[in-house]
């Protein structure tokens, strides 16, 4: 079941003249030092929406504020014209109070795009006419725009029997207002966000689909079908193949289900060799996360069908990444496995050896995406990589330490700070994390090299624990980076933004983000 699409086109003609279902305009809330009298005054109309300010004969902020516009980022006002415009509706998006000499920052304009395109479900053609520079900073506001109004009108297909015709069917067809339309650099632009929106809206779609339908064997059989029609390279290693591999991680996490694991590796070979480079990504597969022997309580487990939210963000990023063609040789990795509880599960106290060769003492079985990773992180080195990055929603200390937004990152402080950069430039925000020696000596075990989680379980720092038990699957010479996304990846409240209900995408945008500095940057 495919999520419905939204096409963008970039149009250059009048605004007020469009016929489109809605036209928005962006709205700022004036704060400051101005000494205006009544609400209107503090209303400012963003540049873009002059045409429809002038087919208003000056009324609209005033209109605007007696409907309860205050400008505020997210906040939707929707307005009947009446005839003034061809448009029947103009939906006002707040934007905050206006930078000083500049225009909204890129992450502003993609929330307030997301924000009002959700808001004009059931409509199915609307033209945004959002503040946009007219300098060097006008292609990555052009791209935030679109990508946003492409996330904000995700909408997943679900499972309902009968049609619901109550519901509002997403945004179809979405036109941005620009100086030229025929620009090659803004159609660049618009091409660049739907290939990146369209991975983040297929990690999506992989996250929120029901966990009995996505168990390991298909979920590597609909990344490996994708792969291959976008030219990727594609191997699968099914549960014979890992047992004779040495796959130690990954049989013992997956022996518990009937659902046998698999670990699928994509390869992207640009064209002309690239600038030699090779980045590797790998993701976190869980397809559900029961706990296993050590169970999971009731409440909340559904969501774990979020688990594979790595290996989804990987799959989908190789896609883009085999659309967008960096000068790069990118390899992904996605080790998947079903966590649950049988007579054939892995137990606390089994000793289980890795794919490097490494012995470690399962603890607690529920502590599962370190020892899928382990194996697909030496993989990926023996396979040779300079840069690795990894993400996972490894743990529930990520969210106590970083909350629902930020994700938390470990590994080599220069990669951890390129990552923190790149999600920072893709409003994707993630924060440096250490890997002191003290939670690795509280791992030291009795029997085995290694425990995987404290060895008195003392969960202190957990989310490091994480961190420094993936370090002893990389080999030294890689530079890598663990991005914690047990929080972002995954959002259970009301919509907001561009973030719709479920399935986040993150960290789809900066993994490109990274491959495409990598490329560039070397
Ligand atoms: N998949 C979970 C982590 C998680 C928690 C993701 C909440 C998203 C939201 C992971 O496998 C897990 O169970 N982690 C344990 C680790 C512990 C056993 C060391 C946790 O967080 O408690
Ligand atoms: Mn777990
Ligand atoms: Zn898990």
């Amino acid at each position: 079941m495919t999520s419905p699409s939204t096409t963008i086109s970039l149009v250059d003609t009048d605004p007020a003249e469009l016929a489109v279902d809605a036209i928005v305009i962006g709205l700022h809330s004036q704060t400051g030092e101005q000494d205006i009298a009544g609400p209107a005054g503090a209303l400012l109309l963003a540049s873009g929406a002059e045409s429809i300010a002038a087919a208003f004969d000056g009324k609209l902020t005033e209109t605007l504020a007696l409907l309860g516009a205050t400008g505020a980022p997210g906040e939707v006002i929707k307005l009947a014209t009446l005839g003034t415009i061809t448009a029947p509706v103009v939906a006002a998006v707040g934007l905050g109070a206006e930078p000083t000499g500049a225009a909204p920052a890129p992450e502003t304009l993609r929330r307030a795009a997301g924000s009002v395109v959700r808001a004009l479900a059931g409509a199915r053609r609307v033209a945004l006419t959002l503040p946009l520079p007219d300098d060097a900073d006008a292609p990555a506001a052009l791209r935030a725009v679109a990508e946003g109004a492409l996330l904000g009108s995700y909408r997943f297909a679900g499972y309902k029997t009968r049609p619901q015709p109550a519901r509002r069917e997403p945004v179809a067809e979405v036109l941005i207002a620009v100086p030229e339309a025929g620009d090659a650099t803004a159609q660049a632009e618009v091409e660049r966000a739907q290939a990146v929106a369209g991975a983040v809206r297929l990690t999506r779609d992989w996250v929120n689909t029901a966990p009995n339908m996505l168990r390991p064997p298909a979920f590597a059989d609909v990344v490996a079908e994708a792969a291959r029609a976008a030219g990727l390279g594609v191997e699968v290693l099914d549960e014979e193949a890992l047992a004779a591999g040495g796959y130690g991680g990954i049989i013992a996490v997956g022996q518990g289900s009937e659902a046998p694991p698999r670990l699928v590796k994509l390869t992207y070979t640009p064209e002309g060799g690239g600038t030699g480079k090779r980045v590797a990504l790998v993701g976190k597969g869980i397809t559900f996360d029961t706990g296993g022997i050590s169970i999971k309580p009731a409440q909340g487990m559904w969501e774990m069908k979020s688990d594979m939210g790595g290996a989804a963000a990987v799959g989908a990023a190789m896609l883009a990444i085999a659309a967008l063609k960096p000068a790069v040789a990118v390899t992904g990795y996605l080790p998947m496995a079903e966590n649950m509880p049988s007579g054939t599960s892995y137990r606390p106290g089994d000793v289980i050896t890795m794919y490097n060769g490494k012995k470690v003492e399962v603890l607690n079985t529920d502590a599962e995406g370190r020892m899928v990773l382990g194996d697909a992180l030496a993989r990926a080195c023996e396979d040779g990589a300079d840069y690795l990055f990894e993400t996972s929603t490894l743990t529930g200390g990520q969210v106590i330490s970083l909350g629902k937004r930020i994700a938390g990152v470990m590994g080599s402080p220069e990669l951890c700070e390129r990552v923190r950069v790149a999600g920072d430039a893709v409003g994707e925000p993630a924060w440096p994390m250490p890997l002191p020696d003290d939670v690795r000596k509280g791992m030291d075990s009795d029997v085995a090299d290694i425990s995987q989680v404290n060895a008195g379980m003392d969960r202190a720092g957990h989310m490091l624990q994480g961190g420094v038990f993936l370090r002893e699957f990389v080999t030294d010479e890689v530079a890598w980076a663990h991005i914690d996304i047990a929080g972002p990846s995954y959002h259970s409240g009301e919509p907001t933004g561009y973030w719709t209900k479920g399935g986040t995408g993150v960290p789809v945008r900066t993994l490109i983000h990274l491959v495409e500095d990598v490329a560039t940057n070397g």
